[in-house]
């Protein structure tokens, strides 16, 4: 997909303007805060989910503003297609002129694979924010997974609440053992799908990661999860009851489970070596990129659509081969990158540079 042409009114700090996008690569330079993630920002909430930022609503229109109004015209389906959304306390949003009831409406019409200097967790953080990622793409190729992790996270709920009962309580012992059937079913269906994900993940993220580092670094995924058998659900089961089993005199001392799909990780290398610990500053922003484009790579199979690909704030910190790799070698992707610093911009071959100067657009090339 294609995004052609945004208009902002009232967005943030951003003037009533019109700007028109490249194919290919849209780099969008200027200085700090002048309108540049803002741009970026305003172009990803025609994906129909929330700002990338976090922001709510009333954030998003400009001060002393009522409403903030935006319009994109965009490529995808094979045809060309126009939206519009107007923020107030809410969003109302319209697709090819039809109003659909709610701005989520636009989910899987138009895509975007997003890059935030807050996605450095991914590699930086703990295991949830690595568990919560492969949560949210598994969640986008397959409509049931969401369901899946909600009845997870209540049997969870429930088992940890029954631990910090006393054990004397009559029919504690088989009590215990349904929640302990049931977490081990629902955990071993969470465990194999986040396993299958992460090796179609893995083909894909090490071929990017390649191109990124000019062959110097290699990336290795591993899903980590101490009772997996990745060509059995069942199997998978019995062997986290057994851990369970085993465990559940400690389980009963802490109050808590020790066990299941939300003790897993996804281990990220590079160079045979753990990401978090070994890997340096460029090097760990090359990981997540690689990741997210992973993932859309992913999603193209699935949804015969490419996702454009915003990445914001990524250039400091990659050597030049890198930002060469991001700049000219992009192959097929729209790409729209904010930097700050004017020497990057030299190193476009072709494309759109966009400057923004106090919330203005302008087209330098
Ligand atoms: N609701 C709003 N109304 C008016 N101005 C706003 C609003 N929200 C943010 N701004 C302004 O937008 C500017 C920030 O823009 P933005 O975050 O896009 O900067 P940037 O160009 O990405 O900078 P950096 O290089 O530091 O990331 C700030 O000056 C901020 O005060
Ligand atoms: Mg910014």
């Amino acid at each position: 997909m294609i995004a052609r042409r945004l208009y902002t009114q009232n967005y943030r700090n951003l003037f009533s303007d019109d700007i028109e996008f490249a194919d290919g690569v849209n780099v969008i330079s200027g200085q700090n805060g002048q309108g540049k993630t803002n741009l970026l920002e305003a172009l990803c909430l025609f994906t129909g989910v929330r700002s990338f930022r976090g922001a709510k609503n009333l954030e998003l229109i400009a001060k002393g503003e009522k409403f903030a109004r935006m319009e994109l015209d965009f490529f995808a389906e094979k045809r060309e297609q126009s939206a519009s959304l107007v923020i107030t306390d809410k969003k109302q949003a319209t697709l090819n002129g039809v109003r659909l009831t709610a701005a989520t409406g636009f989910i899987g019409r138009f895509c975007a694979v997003v890059f935030s200097p807050d996605n450095m967790s991914l590699v930086k953080g703990g295991s949830t924010e690595r568990r919560r990622f492969l949560d949210a793409a598994i969640s986008q190729q397959f409509p049931t997974y969401p369901r899946l992790l909600v009845e997870y996270n209540r049997i969870l709920a429930q088992r940890n609440a029954f631990l910090k009962k006393s054990a004397t309580t009559a029919g504690f012992e088989s009590m215990l053992e349904i929640w302990d059937e049931n977490l081990s079913m629902t955990g071993a269906k969470i465990s194999c799908k986040r396993a299958e994900y992460v090796s179609r993940l893995s083909g894909k993220a090490v071929e990017i990661f390649d191109g990124i580092s000019s062959g110097r670094d290699t990336i290795g995924l591993r899903y980590s999860c101490s009772y997996l058998n990745p060509e059995s659900v069942s199997e998978t089961a019995a062997a986290l009851k057994n851990q369970l089993e085993a465990h559940r005199a400690s389980d009963l001392a802490q109050g808590c489970t020790n066990y299941g799909a939300h003790r897993d990780d996804l281990h990220i290398s590079v160079n045979d070596m753990a990401s978090r610990s070994y890997a340096s500053q460029g090097q760990k922003r090359s990981c997540v990129l690689a990741l997210k484009l992973a993932e859309a790579s992913l999603l193209e199979q699935s949804a015969g659509e490419r996702p454009i690909a915003v990445l914001d704030d990524v250039m400091s910190e990659l050597d030049g081969l890198r930002q060469d790799y991001l700049l000219n070698h992009m192959d097929g992707w729209q790409v729209f990158i904010s930097c700050c610093d004017p020497h990057t911009v030299k190193g476009l071959d072709k494309g759109r540079i966009i400057a923004v100067e106090g919330g203005k657009f302008s087209a330098l090339q």
